[in-house]
């Protein structure tokens, strides 16, 4: 995908900009992702920094996955999933689809953040939603992790900023779940040729991030990550993480659901929004491609919350 160096064509202001709500997401109409010029890179980039979901609605020129490849490396190196098979010749991308005979969803078991699990885990996912089931539902439902984290007394808010937590992966994808992801021809350990050998990376992160491009500062604990506090007793860790959970899947006026239409592509800032899917058309079928983008960034808190501006390789 050519990027036109012309500082002076920029396709974001002619396009349809619409808040999904007041306080965050935009959904963007009548843009050519596939012709983009560096200043449009940098207004992407800008604009999810502060509005964490961005929904491409189609047409917008995304419509094979070797363009949503070509697309989503403008942001970054993209992630190559340790634990779960990647899309037949595509190592960087899931294949996601439900039908009649599925016993698990990806990506619905709960609220999360993609691949906190990674010691630079990824900053932006991209999906593109290729089957719709017939009668709606397949929603992919957000929350604003800043707006959650607003929603603490500033003394807990404190006490989450001086804290770590512990993500490891292993209990979600060595499961049923995640063998469900992989095939028996994968071998013994359920893993593809492009994955040497089962891994199941763990992370440690600050529970408040601060955004290297916005300053904007999130609450960055997940109930399918998090399983622990560091320096936290087993009782005080379980508590605030509760309490974490709580709030994030309780805050209604902190969350937005996305309603896809076929090709569509959503784009979200994992330092910003925790998500969940719907599966709620069973036994329909569900087809989506993803990709995501590593953050280069060690994410850490900052207590002036200022960014920079910008973030690493982009
Ligand atoms: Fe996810």
């Amino acid at each position: 995908m050519a990027i036109d160096s012309s500082p002076a064509r920029t396709l974001l202001p002619a396009a349809t900009l619409t808040p999904i709500t007041p306080t965050f997401g935009h959904s963007v109409a009548g843009i050519d992702l596939t012709v983009l010029s560096a200043q449009d890179i940098v207004d992407i980039s800008d604009l999810i920094a502060s509005r964490g979901v961005i929904h491409f609605k189609g047409p917008h020129g995304i419509d094979t996955i070797d363009k949503q490849i070509a697309f989503s490396k403008n942001f970054g190196e993209l992630h190559k999933f340790p634990s779960v098979r990647a899309h037949d010749g595509y190592p960087d991308v899931l294949k996601l689809h439900a039908d009649a005979q599925s016993e698990f969803s990806f990506g619905s078991g709960g609220w999360h953040a993609d691949c906190t699990f990674e010691q630079l885990p990824v900053k932006y996912t991209l999906l593109r939603v290729t089957t719709t089931p017939p009668d709606g539902g397949g929603d992919t439902s957000f929350a604003f992790m800043p707006a959650v984290l607003s929603k603490l007394n500033p003394s807990l808010r404190a006490v989450f900023a001086q804290l770590q937590g512990f993500h490891p992966s292993r209990h979600v994808y060595d499961s049923d779940y995640g063998r469900a992801h992989r095939k028996e021809e994968d071998g013994p350990g359920g893993f593809p040729d492009a994955v040497k050998s089962p891994v199941y990376p763990s992370a440690v992160h600050p529970c408040v991030v601060t955004h290297p491009r916005s300053g904007l500062q999130a609450l960055y604990v997940n109930s399918s990550f998090t399983t622990h506090l560091l320096g936290m007793s087993k009782f005080e860790s379980r508590a605030l993480l509760d309490l974490a959970e709580l709030l994030t899947a309780s805050s209604s006026e902190c969350q937005l659901r996305v309603r896809w239409n076929e090709g569509d592509l959503t784009m979200w800032d994992n330092r910003l929004v925790q998500h969940t899917g719907n599966w709620d058309y069973k036994p329909h079928v569900r087809t989506a491609f993803r990709t995501t983008v590593v953050c280069r960034d060690k994410l850490v808190y900052d207590l002036e919350g200022k960014g920079r501006g910008e973030e690493a390789e982009l």
